[in-house]
């Protein structure tokens, strides 16, 4: 017998993927307790390496804390506007790359890299598998938040040092993401930096091969 889902149900699970959003403006409506609940049960679920679970997920709320987040990140923001010109560099000036005070949760998801002792079983040889394994757990989240209605927007123009020192963050734990959680103003139909033409989704055959790496391969977004 057939093990895969019914065909409604595959449709479902396709559609979610392909309407999940970056979200980066919210409304000020609070997330309920059990709608954060389902969709962290979900994270918590993510497949780790050797069953390692590494992640943690720091809730936050405090509007203090936010603030001292949205300082860090205004800073870290400045500093690479300088990595543009021109044209450039005022288009990313006029993106809009976090919603840290105006989402009513921030969470940020680590990866406690001693978990499961000094020799996790699968974990032996590639290292990062740990970090390999949060990163899924991200996804996971970001998709259960979707199907909630619940807009995710991740913030990477943080810097470790920040992040730690705001969280209180022990040195064998890595902050691997620092997401904003809210109800969207909007879900886009295409990702903002496609629609705003910073760049845009490549075609699946430009990154799809056979047997081995290509002779020829251009793996820019040009
Ligand atoms: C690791 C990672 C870091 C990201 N950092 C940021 C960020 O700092 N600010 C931001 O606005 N979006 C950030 N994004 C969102 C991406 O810009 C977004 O996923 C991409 O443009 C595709 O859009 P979509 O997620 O709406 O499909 C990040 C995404 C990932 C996976």
């Amino acid at each position: 017998m057939s093990q895969a889902f019914s065909p409604p149900e595959r449709n479902v699970l396709y559609r979610v993927i392909e309407r999940r959003r970056d979200v980066r403006a919210f409304k000020p409506e609070p997330i309920p307790d059990d709608v954060l609940q389902r969709i962290l049960t979900a994270a918590h679920q993510a497949p780790s390496v050797g069953l390692m679970q590494p992640w943690d997920f720091i809730v936050i709320r405090d509007p203090v804390t936010r603030a001292r987040i949205k300082q860090a990140f205004l800073r870290e923001n400045q500093r690479a506007t300088g990595n543009y010109a021109d044209g450039r560099a005022s288009l990313y000036m006029s993106l809009k790359l976090e919603g840290i005070e105006e989402a009513p949760i921030n969470l940020c998801i680590t990866c406690d890299r001693t978990r499961g002792g000094a020799h996790v079983l699968e974990r032996n040889t590639i290292l990062d598998t740990d970090l390999y394994s949060t990163c899924c757990a991200i996804h996971n989240l970001w998709l259960a938040a979707r199907v909630e209605g619940v807009g995710v927007g991740w913030v990477s123009i943080l810097t470790e040092a920040d992040l730690r020192a705001a969280l209180g963050i022990p040195p064998h734990v890595l902050p691997v993401a620092y997401l904003c959680l809210g109800y969207p103003r909007e879900f886009l139909d295409e990702p903002e930096l496609q629609q705003r033409g910073w760049a845009r989704r490549l075609p699946l055959e430009s990154v799809t091969h056979q047997e081995r790496w290509p002779d020829e391969h251009i793996g820019t977004t040009d």
